[in-house]
């Protein structure tokens, strides 16, 4: 017989047929009731076996052992749930030693010991709801764009070019770290690496993104991207995914348009199919809220909260009126902000979470950034001291998106590169663009795990991606 899903029996309307299911025990209770969960959904189902079940049998259902049984759906004459199995036999597919299993549930275990067992805490009721989010948000990126026609575009992974231009990055290479091959002039000859050139992982997408839109209008990349600046912050990783849009004919307030209708839809789309798991998550947010002193609890919950920016437009403001805002705060007369305020400075996380968490009280887009602290790319706004760069900020999070329109005019793009000294001979690729029917163009990056923060109302960037890699860490 083949395997039902503990989901499929719970959604179901029909009792007496027969199933087999598998999955891994929570609990058992009674030498008789067992709660067996495989993560198709949160819930488990409750399988009752027989009592003349065999003592030495009985000692092997423990909490992590896995099971499969046979039996009959029945509507469940207990309390708490609307059906359980009769079960007719059932076999233990793997037992667990409690002694040694590092996952004892009836405590709940901290996520900071979680992260030690990455391995494991996918079995958590926590972990089960972050992962089946992260997968319905993945789901929504991608049903996203292509309702909306445009075209998922594979971009590189290994690369040679730097797009963000901030010099952190992990390099690829097959060289001898002891004795890789020397220039005369002592430095290493990448002639002789595996792509006869230095090369790297990619930090973004964009500028390949860039080309493709050049043809397809409407593209979009999904995939990971690394950094290696040393950041050990509860929003930073050294590797995460980001989704990358980029449109052909788009200018920033397009673009502006189509990030906001983009966050709204993928919260949209998960709010109606993780109903169960957003309500687990808001209530053990709600529980760890409890645990804070009054002044520093949010005053939405987590449902609220998503509904909220649903339901709302983003504020729109200037780089140049947020400084305004923050120097007239009275966080900042009463010198509470750590960093330094003062035009052409690069907002801080500080000022960030004021300007949206007690200045708006909502998502914040913030354009026109001090052309100094952006991208050699951005397109050059008319008074030559800003660009068309919109960052949007989240409420628990700072910049979840990073966009701009384009420079799409060579000369200024040349200049720009030139003053930056970003090599144009070596991206001629990316200015043939700009030389061969060029036209207006914009688009951002959404750092999804940070999406995935924003929506499971989880803190940590670490506990919302498998397997994270941080400074120092790339354990499993
Ligand atoms: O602002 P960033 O650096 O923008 C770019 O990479 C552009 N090329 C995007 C584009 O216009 N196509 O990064 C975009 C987003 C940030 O807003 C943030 O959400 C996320 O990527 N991000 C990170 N997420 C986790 N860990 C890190 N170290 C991140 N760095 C950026
Ligand atoms: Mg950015």
């Amino acid at each position: 017989m083949k395997r039902t899903k503990v989901r499929d029996i719970l959604s179901g309307e029909n009792t007496d047929y027969d199933v087999v299911v598998k999955g891994w025990v929570r609990s058992f209770r009674n030498n008789q009731f067992i709660a067996l969960n495989d993560g198709s959904c949160m819930a488990t189902i409750q399988v009752v076996i027989g009592l003349d079940t065999d003592e030495a049998i009985l000692k092997r259902i423990t909490t992590g052992a896995s099971l499969s049984v046979k039996g009959k759906v029945i509507a469940s004459l207990g309390r708490g749930q609307k059906f359980e199995i009769s079960a007719e036999s059932f076999e233990i597919l793997g037992d667990c030693d409690n002694e040694k299993y590092p996952l004892q549930l009836k405590n709940r275990p901290s996520l900071e010991y979680l992260r030690e067992i990455a391995h494991l805490r996918f079995r958590t009721n926590t972990f089960g709801a972050v992962f089946r989010v992260r997968h319905t948000l993945a789901f929504a990126v991608h049903k996203f764009f292509n309702d909306r026609g445009f075209v998922y575009l594979h971009t590189p992974i290994i690369t040679a070019s730097d797009a963000e231009g901030a010099g952190e990055m992990f390099h690829v290479s097959t060289l001898s770290p002891e004795n890789p091959p020397k220039l005369e002039n002592g430095g290493i000859d990448y002639a002789q690496d595996f792509f006869g050139r230095c090369t790297n992982l990619t930090v973004s997408g964009q500028l390949e993104a860039e080309l493709g839109a050049m043809a397809l209008s409407e593209v979009y990349t999904f995939g990971p991207t690394f950094r290696a600046e040393n950041s050990n912050t509860p929003r930073h990783l050294a590797e995460f995914w980001m989704i990358e849009p980029e449109v052909a004919f788009n200018d920033i307030y397009d673009n502006m348009d189509l990030a906001e209708d983009f966050i709204r839809y993928v919260i949209g789309y998960t709010l109606e199919h993780c109903k169960e798991d957003i309500e687990f998550l808001a209530q053990r947010l709600a529980d760890e809220e409890k645990q804070k002193p009054t002044a520093d609890r949010s005053e939405l919950g987590l449902k609220e909260k998503l509904e909220f920016v649903m339901n709302n437009k983003f504020e729109r403001i200037t780089y140049t009126d947020a400084i305004n805002i923050l120097l007239e705060s009275p966080a900042y007369k009463k010198k509470k902000f750590q960093y330094e305020v003062k035009w052409g400075i690069d907002l801080q996380s500080e000022h960030e979470r004021y300007l949206v968490e007690k200045h708006f009280k909502k998502p914040v887009i913030v354009t026109g950034y001090p052309k100094d602290i952006k991208a050699f790319y951005m397109r050059m706004n008319d008074d030559g001291k800003t660009v068309a760069a919109m960052d949007i900020l989240a409420p628990g999070i700072g910049e979840i998106v990073g966009g701009s329109q384009r420079e799409e005019r060579l000369d200024k793009l040349v200049q720009r590169m030139e003053e930056m000294h970003i090599p144009t001979d070596e991206m001629y690729w990316y200015l043939d663009t700009r030389k061969f029917g060029t036209v207006p163009h914009a688009g951002f990056g959404l750092g999804f795990e940070r999406m995935v923060l924003f929506v499971t109302g989880m803190t940590n960037i670490r506990d919302v991606i498998p397997f994270p890699r941080t400074p120092k860490n790339a354990e499993f």
